[in-house]
């Protein structure tokens, strides 16, 4: 074998190694994120309001987002916990929503899509968000 040869393999070897240890870019709940997307961006307010730094969030309080009266006066706060019981039912959890969705029956999506709610404010669109003036 030639010397080029095995500067390849080398080559290959250390690509396959970095790819390895590598964190995953991709969290299984940005698939399921794909349902939210139809009026839903992590740094835009849309036809819903932006997801970026939810977590910690009081319901219904983007400034300047028109949101129904039922959803601002809801008191819930965003946490795991409220988003896994509002996200199965949105409609039932807070009655007179303008956020006519069905909700997600799986459990397992449910937490997905909240790791991946969690997650998403460590992304650069989130951090540009965040640090923007008000
Ligand atoms: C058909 C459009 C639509 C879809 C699909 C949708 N939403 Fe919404 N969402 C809205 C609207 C409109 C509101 C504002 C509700 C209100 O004011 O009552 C909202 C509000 C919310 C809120 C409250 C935010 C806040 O600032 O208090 C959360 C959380 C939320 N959506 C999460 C999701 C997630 C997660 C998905 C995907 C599973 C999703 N939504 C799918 C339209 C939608």
């Amino acid at each position: 074998m030639s010397g080029a040869h095995w500067a390849l393999a080398g080559a290959l070897l250390a690509a396959m190694a970095t790819a390895g240890a590598a964190p995953p870019d991709t969290l299984p709940g940005e698939q399921v994120y794909a349902r939210c997307a139809a009026c839903h961006a992590l740094a835009q307010d849309r036809v819903g309001p932006h997801h970026c730094g939810l977590l910690g969030r009081r319901a219904g309080s983007v400034p300047g987002f028109a949101y129904s009266p039922a959803m601002k006066n809801s008191g819930l706060t965003w946490d795991e916990k409220t988003l896994d019981r509002f996200l199965a039912q949105p409609m039932k959890v807070v009655p007179g929503t303008a956020m006519t969705y069905d909700g997600i029956a799986n459990p397992k999506e449910r937490a997905d899509l909240i790791a991946y709610l969690k997650h998403a404010n460590e992304t650069p669109e989130c951090r540009a968000l965040s640090s923007a003036p008000r």
